[in-house]
């Protein structure tokens, strides 16, 4: 049986000070979600972890929204697994589509930081999902596909029901037009279908397949009661605490 997984993504927002109120309010939140066998975190700028995650201890998953793969050297500006890794943190989103369309990020990039999280022990949230576009010409599963197979190049079948995977629509983040239940569930039985190509129905079964995009406290229990959708990723509706309090309520 797989557990679900509610999982918050603050993107580019919280202060300091304001993170450390939200973790406060939303540090009992945890106890709560596993009693009911959900695991639930919530992924935070760098600047925030430290503070969020000496507040939160072990009680929510708290996560970083990116990486880079190299342990250390000149990078300017990025942040290693080592450096996660020695602040607690053991959890990292990977592929955003906000990083793919403005930071460059490939999914070849991708495997990279995939493969390194894996090596260092660490949970991959990998994400993946189509433009508006790309959706309207009838190309997503095709488009998804080659995210999964690049995302996945040389990952163990071990290793591999380790990664969490995203599938969030381009079109249907931050935009308010979530894509139907019928379209989560298709989406995400279908990267089950690749992953168990690839390696074999048991570690497919394994894998834990969330939906992003516009996922709300009203509508978040509609996708968790499809077969194939094992948990959300939250951007908007994470950010204040009633919200986020009301996404593991609303499915209790
Ligand atoms: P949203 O963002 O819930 O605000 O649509 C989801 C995401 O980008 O992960």
């Amino acid at each position: 049986m797989r557990r679900k997984l509610l999982l918050g993504n603050w993107k580019m927002n919280k202060t300091v000070t304001e993170a450390k109120v939200f973790a406060e309010e939303a540090k009992h939140l945890g106890k709560e979600a596993r009693a009911h066998k959900i695991d639930m975190g919530v992924c935070v700028p760098y600047i925030d972890l430290v503070p969020v995650k000496k507040i939160i201890k072990n009680s929510l998953i708290v996560g970083a929204e990116n990486c880079h793969y190299l342990e250390k050297g000149a990078y300017t500006g990025e942040v290693s697994i080592p450096m996660l890794k020695d602040i607690g943190i053991s959890w990292c989103i990977i592929g955003h589509s906000e990083r793919r369309e403005y930071d460059n990020e490939t999914s070849e990039k991708c495997n990279l930081k995939i493969l390194a999280l894996l090596k260092n022990g660490m949970t991959p949230v990998y994400c993946c999902g189509e433009s508006l576009e790309t959706y309207e010409a009838n190309g997503t599963k095709k488009f998804v596909e080659e995210q999964i197979l690049k995302g996945f190049a040389n990952v163990s079948a071990e290793d591999a029901s380790k990664v969490v995977i995203a599938y969030e629509p381009i079109w249907a983040i931050g935009t308010g037009k979530s894509a139907s239940k019928e379209i989560a569930e298709d989406m995400c039985a279908f990267i089950r279908k690749i992953l168990a190509k690839l390696y074999g129905r048991r570690v497919a079964n394994k894998v834990r397949i969330l939906y992003g995009g516009s996922v709300k406290p009203n509508n978040i229990r509609d996708y968790l009661l499809q077969d194939n959708v094992d948990g959300a990723l939250v951007g908007g509706a994470s950010l204040e605490v009633e919200s986020y309090k009301e996404l593991l309520t609303n499915l209790l």
